[in-house]
């Protein structure tokens, strides 16, 4: 995914001082390519032969997810200084620039989707997947509501419609692409609620991670205080609990895949599914 990711940069040559270097900065600055990797884990199980041209799609979700994040840290929503071991884009340049890059990866990844050597009603339903669960009904109503309530407590079940939107989504919406790319449209409804719950249990453990310090998560701390968490809601062993149970719900859905598939999808999962064994 990495060489494919540099190969593919944002190229917009201009007298701009900085603004095509700061389009890829959040890019390089790494992460885990969580999404990409579930699209392309899915890929791999049924047809691995098209694993190179499932990259633009694996590559789009990582554009999508990259936008939020640095959207998310900007000082009118989370105010975080760094991310990915980096200093944030409003930190080193200012924030119109963090805004305008977010802006432009959010277009780019449907640009990259739409070369995407894949059949055009393949493409053409990757592309309403990952805008349904990106935008008004999925990752940016997670944030509006992540936003609007902070200093105001929510209820579980809030809380979790919450979490569902701001994560879960774009998680589910990763394996039901990778479904789709190898035409299994029935294995896509079924990894897309698989999906939800996971990225409930990856915002469970992600709220966890906030009370952690920045150097050992790469990214600013003690954020989450005045905000809607598992961890502000229910407390931080609450939230473990809470895990442990998604932790093991999902490992009894995962052994009921094909053996390829939970080979390939165990793999990447291992660290968030048995959480206290390593
Ligand atoms: C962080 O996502 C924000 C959430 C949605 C929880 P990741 O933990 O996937 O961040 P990176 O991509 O590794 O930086
Ligand atoms: C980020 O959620 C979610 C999105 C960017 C969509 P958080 O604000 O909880 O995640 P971190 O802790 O900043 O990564
Ligand atoms: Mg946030
Ligand atoms: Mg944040």
């Amino acid at each position: 995914m990495e060489n494919f990711i540099k190969q593919h940069l944002i190229k917009a040559n201009s007298f701009h001082p900085y603004f095509e270097k700061a389009l890829n900065e959040m890019l390089l600055a790494g992460g885990k390519r969580f999404r990409p990797n579930l699209l392309l884990a899915v890929v791999r199980a049924y047809n691995p032969l098209l694993t190179e041209n499932a990259k633009y799609a694996a590559f789009a979700l990582e554009l999508i997810h990259t936008y939020s994040l640095i959207h998310d840290d900007l000082p009118v929503m989370d105010n975080a200084a760094l991310r990915r071991n980096h200093p944030t884009l409003h930190v080193t340049y200012d924030e119109v620039t963090a805004l305008l890059v977010g802006d432009a990866l959010n277009t780019y990844a449907f640009e990259v989707l739409s070369k995407a050597p894949m059949h055009s009603d393949i493409k053409v339903e990757l592309i309403k997947i990952l805008s349904e669960n990106a935008g008004a009904n999925g990752m940016v109503l997670g944030q509006a509501i992540d936003c609007f309530f902070e200093n105001k407590k929510l209820n579980l079940d809030k809380l979790k419609f919450l979490h569902l939107n701001k994560t879960g989504k774009l998680i589910a919406a990763s394996l039901k692409m990778g479904a789709i790319i190898v035409n299994k449209p029935e294995l896509a409804e079924k990894l897309y609620d698989f999906g939800l719950k996971l990225g409930l249990l990856f915002q469970v453990q992600d709220d966890l991670l906030d009370l952690l310090d920045e150097s050992a998560t790469g990214k600013s701390s003690g954020v989450d205080e005045n905000k809607n968490t598992f961890v502000t809601i229910l407390g931080e062993n609450e939230a473990n609990k809470k895990a442990d149970i998604l932790a093991v719900e999902l490992e009894k859905e995962l052994n009921e895949f094909d053996e390829n598939l939970k080979n390939e999808l165990g793999e990447l999962l291992k660290k968030y599914l048995y959480r206290h064994k390593n």
